[in-house]
């Protein structure tokens, strides 16, 4: 058989030719331009031998193919390049589909994006029923569509409707879930897997077909309606200036008509103006920045077991809740059983919307121990101190704690803002301290900023991170300045927003200028969601007071704390925000959207050439996964330099000119 590094074929008794994808130098299977012509060879070959039937699967433990090669998309510079690209693909995949035996993938692991294009050219699909088998089709979190032939394939397999959501919304199936739409023809134990796909070979029944409704709304007829009702839905959810290719996707299939070939060179037309798109590479970058941040944890060399959190309010409750849906065994310490009740209750809310069935609810209550004793204390392997905000307090615990310490457990602080120094201070093993900085709502918030004191030693950094991606955050390390680089870079925004409401500028204007330019949620609405007096507790010790907004202390004064005390800049009802509605003959300030947006740029600027972070493409990714800036500009940084850095450092300068010193451009902006 013709082999090579990352396909291996062989042949059975019973004439089946079992194809084995084990890409070199990689934990998981990717679709490079190298293992697809490597695939194509195999093809050929086989197409001439003519076997029984063929059978593809992975030799990986983590998953069959997790998509493309999305690091070679960047490379890609023009349309015509990347469309004589899909264009081989396409050639490749029908080949495959047009072998005149049986095919069939055999699924386990991760299955997604091209690698899921790849099984549906197969005849038949089997998966392992187990949780770690997720197949999908994520493209548009790329900012692209499917272009591996899954425009065309999937609706045909599995139906219109079900297809066009699965691309528009890029989620993951489970296998029970796949196999409810027809995408997996039979789901059996991992065990079992290859015995199936054999049965399949042996009996080679008809494919699967979608019900005859499905097919219907894919008819010319159908197609207009069905795409005015799902593009009126999206337009609601999504901006499409931002994100164009869910909206590609609607204008593609509304298009397809007549013979697979004439459908798949539309597909690939569509695919490669998306492919060289601004958007596209901004959010392939933002892929590889996770990726970036995923790898700083690395897996192996520290494994936590049981979690002590101290202090089980706002932070430390929910910290505990969600180390216990991680499967991790936690102890939650506080003054008094009736402090740590909430927090319980809280869990026992998150358990139930993540976990669905009560077996696995309960299993994890049973890892959650209220500890009002702090009895957990001495077998934790991570200790987590969240108590209040006070540097006496939690240096008095601090040395209280040290001795009953586990040798080699981890010892971290939630501090938002106390130098790690100072906490340090009260323990004789200071190099052990390191800071886990979380952010509210702990369950929706994916970044954790990972201190490092002037005396941590970098191998507790390296466990932090460790632990970290263990239960399934992002670690970002960062240096113990004031603010570290989250609260840092956004309190000038948070501020700026506070200012121009106070001159006049209605709460909805502020705060949709800064979704117009892709943050996920305005200023305001922030500002009340992360609770005023706390913003004032961080400004207070990140600016100086004259530069803190009277409106600020105004509402604190007046009881007026944000979301969480019913009413802040807006009043709140059932948890959401009622925002009175701007005059309609209102017009903003020309400058607006610049006086928010730099504010926050300029202290980016500054925190990198503080080091608060260790590179450019750090900072970028702190602020996308600490407070989501705008994804599809690739970061505040990579949007000075599409933008010009010189064009934007005289916008700052037209604004100091303006209205002062807080938009002096601050150090750092020769060097970027
Ligand atoms: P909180 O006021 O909601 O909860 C503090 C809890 O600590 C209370 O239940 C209190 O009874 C308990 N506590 C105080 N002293 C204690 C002691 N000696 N032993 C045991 N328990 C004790 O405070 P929150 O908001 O949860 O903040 C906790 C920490 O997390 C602070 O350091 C804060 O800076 C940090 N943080 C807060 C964020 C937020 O948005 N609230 C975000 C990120 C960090």
């Amino acid at each position: 058989m013709n082999n090579n590094t990352d396909w291996c074929a062989e042949k059975d008794t019973d004439d089946i030719v079992w194809l084995r994808l084990n890409q070199s130098g990689k934990n998981t299977n990717v679709l490079s331009k190298s293992v697809l012509e490597a695939l194509d060879k195999q093809l050929v070959q086989l197409a001439t031998e003519n076997p029984k039937g063929l059978i593809i699967l992975s030799d990986k433990k983590q998953g069959f193919i997790a998509g493309a090669d999305v690091t070679e998309f960047t490379a890609l510079r023009k349309a015509t390049e990347a469309r004589t690209w899909i264009q081989r693909v396409h050639e490749i995949f029908n080949r495959l589909a047009n072998l005149p035996f049986p095919t069939v993938a055999v699924i386990h692991g991760y299955c997604l994006g091209g690698g899921l294009e790849l099984a549906l050219a197969c005849r038949y699909r089997v998966a392992a029923n187990n949780p770690e088998t997720q197949l999908g089709l994520p493209e548009v979190k790329l900012g692209i569509h499917p272009g591996y032939g899954g425009t065309v394939r999937l609706p045909r397999l599995i139906g219109t409707l079900p297809a066009l959501e699965m691309m528009l919304n890029g989620r993951s199936l489970s296998t029970r879930a796949a196999v409810r739409l027809g995408l997996i023809d039979q789901a059996v134990p991992a065990r079992h897997l290859q015995q199936a796909a054999r049965a399949f070979i042996k009996k080679s029944p008809p494919p699967y077909r979608p019900p005859f409704w499905q097919r219907l709304i894919g008819q010319a007829p159908m197609r207009q309606l069905v795409t005015k009702v799902l593009r009126s839905r999206l337009e609601k959810r999504v901006n499409s200036r931002h994100y164009p290719a869910p909206f590609a996707l609607l204008e593609l299939w509304e298009k397809q008509e007549g013979t697979i070939e004439q459908r798949l060179a539309l597909e690939a037309e569509s695919l490669a103006a998306l492919l060289i798109s601004e958007t596209t590479n901004n959010l392939i970058r933002v892929f590889l920045l996770q990726q970036r941040l995923k790898s700083l944890g690395k897996q192996g060399i520290f494994k936590s077991q049981r979690v002590h959190v101290i202090g089980a309010g706002t932070m430390g409750g929910d910290i505990a809740a969600w180390c216990a849906l991680k499967n991790l065994h936690v102890s939650l310490q506080d003054q008094s059983p009736d402090r740590i009740a909430p927090a319980i209750k809280r869990a026992h809310g998150l358990f139930k919307k993540r976990l669905k069935s009560q077996r696995p609810i309960q299993a994890a209550m049973d890892r959650l121990m209220p500890d009002p004793r702090g009895e957990g204390l001495a077998k934790a392997d991570v200790l987590i101190e969240a108590i209040f905000e006070n540097i006496e307090a939690k240096q008095s615990l601090f040395q209280a704690l040290e001795p009953r310490l586990k040798a080699g457990a981890l010892l971290a602080t939630n501090t938002s803002s106390i130098p790690l120094e100072t906490l340090a201070e009260s323990l004789s093993q200071s190099e052990r301290l390191v800071g886990l900085h979380f952010f509210n709502p702990v369950a929706k918030m994916q970044l954790v900023e990972i201190v490092k004191g002037e005396a941590t030693k970098a191998e507790e950094m390296a466990r932090a991170a460790a632990f970290t991606r263990q239960i399934g955050r992002l670690p970002l390390p960062v240096k113990s300045l004031p603010g570290f680089l989250v609260n840092r870079v956004l309190t000038p925004y948070l501020l700026e927003a506070t200012r121009l409401l106070s001159e006049g500028v209605p709460g909805p204007v502020i705060d949709q200028a800064a979704i117009d330019f892709g943050m996920p949620m305005g200023p305001i609405e922030l500002a009340d969601t992360v609770g005023l007096d706390i913003c004032l507790s961080v400004a207070e010790r990140l600016t100086p007071p004259e530069q803190i907004p009277e409106e600020l202390k105004l509402k604190i004064q007046q009881g007026q704390l944000g979301k969480k005390s019913g009413s802040g800049f807006y009043r709140y009802q059932g948890g959401k925000s009622v925002k009175p509605q701007p005059p309609q003959e209102y017009q903003a300030p020309g400058d607006l959207t610049d006086r928010l947006i730099l504010s926050m740029i300029n202290e980016a600027v500054s925190s990198l050439h503080d080091q608060v972070v260790e590179d450019a493409d750090l900072l970028d990714a702190g602020m996308i996964f600490g407070i989501g800036f705008a994804p599809f500009r690739g970061g505040p940084l990579h949007y000075v330099r599409t933008q010009g850095v010189d064009t934007m450092r005289q916008r700052l300068q037209a604004l100091e000119t303006r209205y002062g010193t807080r938009f002096t451009p601050s150090a750092g902006w020769q060097a970027l």
